[in-house]
């Protein structure tokens, strides 16, 4: 046993091999493109739990003895300690997080750890270890959007009531709740949430035992490593195990459709909190100052989760790009599949606890959305309603007698609710005085009781829905 740290650093694999034909400077660049311990270092619990599944397995199959197995199992849980105490020395020399791993194994231990490669191969190992990160970072994700939608459902109960304008071309179309506004994100990131959850369960087997790509010689149980490290059961096709990389793929396909929800949900909140639409204030956590206009307020944190999208399917779109093409079964290009994902996951975290957080955080403005929703004769639909309803006009002769109401409500510069009813009468006779009760925008939202309509009693029944749901999520 030695001290790493006062090695003389060993030349790496390929100097030992082609030393003797190669100068040392392509030695040099060939090291720097092949190594991937500074990334695939964030694996080493995924590596460490796979190593000792597989070494359990040998010993209970007989392949290993068990004097060298309480070794490796020691050995392991002592490089756990040195890494979660920063002491572990991570080598470049050693390529990658397995080869680190099992380097420091031999100083500990000696030559037993050599037994612990029987009857694997890196890479089922990699395609292991990165199954199992990927599997919890679906999982993490999934917790996150739950935090996100229960934010969401606690802040739509309160403005169940809430008069905001809804819009279709951003242009007002019909009044809406706030609440049933912010529900629509709920159904958006429930979906979210329940792509993850689909992901994980699919990528569930285990990739472990396919060896290099053919299987194994040797007696192994794959059902035991595979229940080992939690998974439903073993992957049933060797070279599929080593060579596909699709359920990283569909791990950043679910995070991209998050991200595009998202970033749907920051950019209103950056409309909502212009001095011009004046819909929400955002408190001083999730804002910034400028450094010379001193009135600024700016949702920094809102531009940058909708900033953070770009970045999500960059890595979706490059590892397509680095799977495309590639015969079966392992090539050394999928070692380009960590620092995607990592990137990928590590910025949907962000923005998913930053969205929730700038959820729990905004202020509504309810005087005016309710004043932007009574305007911009955000009622005349139903006005049409009311002259299909109460006169049996058809919808299509309604629409035209509507338009020309609002024509003629912008000529006199009145909102619908005021236009005098001889204005209307001029252009069908047969309106009343009744006609008024469906004007405003209270009654207009409160008409639309059809199921998943923004009457405040449907939002809430949505509400007590979701909650349930929740529930039952737990
Ligand atoms: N560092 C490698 C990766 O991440 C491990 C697998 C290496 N396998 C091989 N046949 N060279 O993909």
């Amino acid at each position: 046993m030695h001290d790493p740290s006062s090695a003389n650093p060993k030349p790496s694999k390929g100097q030992d091999i082609w030393g003797g034909r190669f100068e040392r400077e392509p030695a040099e660049l060939m090291q720097a493109i092949n190594v991937s311990i500074g990334f695939d270092k964030r694996l080493w619990a995924q590596d460490l739990a796979g190593s000792k599944a597989h070494a359990a397995m040998l010993r209970a199959q007989g392949v290993l003895n068990a004097t060298d197995e309480a070794a490796i199992q020691s050995g392991l849980d002592q490089i756990r300690t040195e890494i979660e105490q920063g002491r572990f020395p991570f080598r470049d020399q050693y390529e990658d997080i397995h080869m680190n791993v099992e380097a420091r194994l031999a100083e500990l231990i000696g030559e037993a750890a050599g037994r612990l490669h029987t009857a694997r191969s890196r890479n089922d190992q990699v395609a292991t270890d990165f199954r199992l990160y990927v599997r919890d970072a679906c999982h993490h994700a999934h917790q996150r959007l739950i935090a996100l939608v229960k934010a969401l459902l606690a802040r739509a109960e309160e403005e169940a009531e809430t008069l905001m304008p809804g819009f279709t071309h951003l242009q007002p179309a019909q009044p809406v709740t706030f609440g049933h506004h912010l529900m629509a994100y709920v159904e958006m990131f429930g979906r979210d949430a329940a792509r993850f959850k689909d992901a994980s369960a699919r990528m569930n087997e285990c990739p472990l035992g396919a060896a290099a790509l053919a299987g194994s010689p040797f007696p192994i149980d794959r059902h035991a490593t595979a229940a080992a490290l939690g998974f439903a059961g073993p992957t049933r096709n060797s070279l599929d195990s080593v060579s596909d990389r699709d359920f990283a793929l569909e791990a950043l396909s679910a995070a991209s459709i998050t991200a595009t929800h998202l970033s749907r949900m920051a950019e209103e909140i950056v409309i909502w909190s212009t001095p011009q639409f004046g819909f929400i204030s955002l408190s001083d956590a999730f804002t910034t100052g400028s450094s010379i206009m001193p009135q600024k307020k700016n949702p920094d944190a809102a531009e940058l989760v909708r900033a953070k999208t770009g970045r999500i399917f960059g890595a979706l779109t490059s590892l397509t790009l680095v799977m495309k093409g590639l015969p079966l079964a392992y090539s050394k290009d999928m070692q380009e599949d960590k620092v995607p994902v990592f990137e990928a996951f590590d910025a949907l975290d962000l923005a998913l606890a930053a969205m929730a957080g700038m959820i729990l955080d905004l202020t509504p403005n309810r005087e005016r959305m309710a004043a932007a929703a009574a305007s911009g004769f955000s009622t005349a639909t139903d006005l049409a309603d009311w002259l299909v309803r109460e006169l049996d006009i058809p919808f299509r002769r309604a629409h035209h007698i509507t338009g020309a109401s609002v024509k003629r409500a912008e000529a006199l510069g009145v909102d619908l609710p005021n236009l005098p009813l001889s204005e209307l009468q001029a252009l069908e006779p047969r309106i009343h005085q009744a006609i008024y009760q469906v004007l405003t925008a209270e009654r207009s939202v409160a008409s639309r009781l059809s199921f998943g309509g923004t009457a405040p009693s449907e939002v809430r029944r949505q509400i007590a829905f979701w909650k349930e749901r929740l529930q039952n999520e737990a």
